[in-house]
């Protein structure tokens, strides 16, 4: 079995393992967010020119074809494509660069942390070389505790986002290439010995143990290490092995489980001998028994949306509080409690936000389509974004589903793929549910079904289908006869469904081409109707929230670049299907408020006792 390589290419190239400090927002940390002077490099030639010496003429007869200062300005974070009309449509490298004096670090070590650079990039601190990180959706960090001056520090950051063959995504994805610094940039302060990982949740199945791991950056045994939990009376002390790895299996009995009606969060707080690490975290159990996915011993409905991480009010990457507060209020007023994260890991405001509104999320990275499952280098980058993925996000009890793929063809090396994305996450994280997107259901004209033959979902714990019927595919017989016979023995999501709309564009409710609300509208009941028919549905999630830009949409209707699928126009304006979703929504709520009322927790599993509620 091929291992999951965690790599930030630091120190000049060479791979190194370097994880992820954890909760950087609870450390102690200056943001180096701002104006930053940038240069477009059409023909890539900054590296030749060595524009990351910043260096400036010291005497007549020098000159430099380049400087920092005096040029273009580029807000960071944020992408570079919507900052100015000219790169629009932009595809190269832009180089990046700044000063900064160093924070009072009294002895402690400093890190560099980019919540995301997309797509690729290479990291220079004083004219060197410290780091480079392929990637545009995952955080990664670089110590510089030995590289930096008390002042005037110059930092430079070659972002470059054209797309290649063996990226992930690859040559041709449904969304728009933004390039850039686009999320926050950090400088860390940690003590020498510092909490470097801590992943606390509750056990998967029993609702009064709490599995407590704390990774210290040294590897020594017997250092004392404490998991504090105020408000259920816990002070786990525990030491560490030889790895610097200490852990405990925590009981306690008053616990507020999280979820979606009631997202409960706990402080705990984490201290070694040398550190202290303040977190929120939620408890909750997750698994899946027979066709029915449970969520604190209820089985759940996922009534889920999906959202790109993009305003289209400003046509830009969303990178901030505020955007995640816009994006996931639309999604509450829908009545959802998931959002699938499309089709990347986001950043960690709308992660985080998310938790305490109270959505499961469903994080995926942009295995999307047409990816080379061929190529080894291709799948160890994949295993390494992956870990990335699930290094930052392990701790938010909101995370349900690590999805490993969207929309791939059957294929042997396809199998061997997502089986090795699979295994990367389980190897950081066994407990939360693995699923992927397929649109490989076919309507079988003998059996009158609809059908997916596919051996892939077999590794799965919920089966999830983009199904695009009365948009890309046309019904073969009336909704309330469309029968599903998928992945029976499983739950079955609809990952994506739906169709384009301009919002304010009536009439023509038969008409596809005529992108009218009315038409969607009619689909979305058909499909919901349809809906209704198939056995093992546990979720639905329509594609998707807001219109959303892509390259690949050139009619007129899309104004020649976006994606009019949006229930919600690119100006925030709730088309019609909204409101049919809206009342499905609530509909499935009312259900299973109703349900838990007088329901019991489902039969003892992994024989556990479990007391019926009582009887309303
Ligand atoms: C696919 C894909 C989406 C895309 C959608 C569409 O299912 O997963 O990323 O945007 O179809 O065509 O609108």
């Amino acid at each position: 079995m091929i291992t999951c390589l965690l790599a930030v290419s630091v120190l000049g190239g060479k791979s190194q393992a370097q994880d992820l400090l954890s909760n950087v927002y609870g450390r102690d940390y200056q943001l180096l967010n701002g104006k930053w002077g940038a240069i477009v490099d059409l023909y890539d030639q900054g590296e030749r020119m060595q524009v990351y010496k910043n260096r400036k003429p010291q005497d007549n007869k020098q000159f430099y074809e380049y400087s920092f200062d005096g040029g273009l300005v580029l807000n960071v974070p944020a992408d570079f494509n919507s900052q100015m009309p000219e790169l629009k449509f932009y595809e190269g490298t832009v180089w990046y660069g700044r000063s900064f004096d160093t924070p009072k670090t009294d002895g402690k070590r400093l890190f560099l942390y980019f919540g995301a650079v997309s797509y690729r990039s290479k990291i220079y601190l004083n004219g060197e070389k410290i780091a480079s990180h392929e990637g545009g959706f995952t955080p990664f960090q670089v110590e510089i505790t030995d590289k930096v001056k008390q002042k005037d520090n110059f930092l430079v950051v070659k972002v470059n986002n054209t797309r290649t063959t063996d990226a992930i995504p690859a040559m041709s994805f449904d969304w728009w290439n933004y390039g850039g610094i686009t999320r926050d940039v950090m400088l860390v302060s940690v003590p020498q010995s510092y909490i470097k990982d801590h992943f606390i949740q509750l056990d998967k199945v029993q609702s009064n143990l709490i599995r407590a791991k704390v990774t210290l950056s040294e590897a020594k045994p017997g250092i004392n290490v404490q998991v504090a939990i105020p408000e259920l009376g816990i002070r786990q002390n525990m030491t560490t092995d030889a790895n610097g790895i200490a852990q405990a299996t925590i009981k306690t009995k008053k616990l507020q489980r999280w979820s979606p009606d009631a997202p409960k969060l706990y402080d705990v707080t984490i201290t070694s001998e040398s550190d202290r690490l303040n977190e929120q975290i939620g408890f909750r159990n997750l698994y899946v028994k027979g066709e029915d996915i449970y969520l604190n011993d209820q089985p759940i409905f996922l009534r889920s949306i999906s959202f790109h991480e993009e305003i289209p009010q400003r046509r830009g990457r969303a990178f901030s509080e505020a955007d995640a507060t816009m994006l996931l209020s639309e999604a509450k007023e829908l009545g959802a409690n998931m959002i699938r994260l499309a089709h990347y890991p986001q950043n960690e405001y709308t992660v985080r936000l998310a938790e305490r509104m109270g959505f499961l999320l469903w994080e995926e990275i942009p295995i999307w389509q047409g990816i080379d499952f061929k190529n080894t280098a291709t799948r160890e980058k994949a295993g390494r974004m992956i870990k990335e993925m699930v290094i930052s996000d392990k701790n938010r009890c909101s995370v349900a589903f690590w999805g490993i793929a969207n929309e791939t063809a059957t294929s042997a090396p396809r199998n061997e793929f997502l089986k090795h994305m699979k295994q990367c996450c389980l190897d950081i994280d066994s407990t939360r549910l693995i699923t992927a997107a397929f649109d490989l259901v076919r309507f079988n004209r003998e059996s009158r079904d609809f059908e997916m033959n596919d051996s892939i979902i077999n590794i799965l714990d919920m089966v999830a289908i983009n199904k695009y019927m009365g948009w890309y595919h046309d019904w073969p017989l009336a909704p309330d006869q469309a029968v599903w016979n998928v992945a029976p023995g499983k739950p079955l999501f609809i990952s994506e469904f739906g169709g384009e709309a301009l919002y304010g564009k009536h009439g023509d409710a038969e008409v596809k081409s005529s992108w009218s609300e009315d038409y969607q509208a009619q689909l979305y009941k058909d499909n919901l109707e349809m809906f209704k028919h198939i056995p093992n549905l546990r979720g639905t999630s329509p594609w998707i929230l807001l219109d959303f830009r892509s390259p690949f949409r050139f009619h007129p209707h899309q104004g020649g670049e976006w994606n009019r699928k949006g229930l919600v126009s690119d100006q925030g304006q709730r088309k019609k299907a909204w409101y049919i979703m809206r009342d499905y929504y609530n509909q499935q709520n009312n259900e299973a408020q109703n349900k838990t009322l007088h329901g019991c927790p489902p039969p003892d599993l992994y024989g556990l006792e479990r007391a019926c509620p009582r009887k309303e």
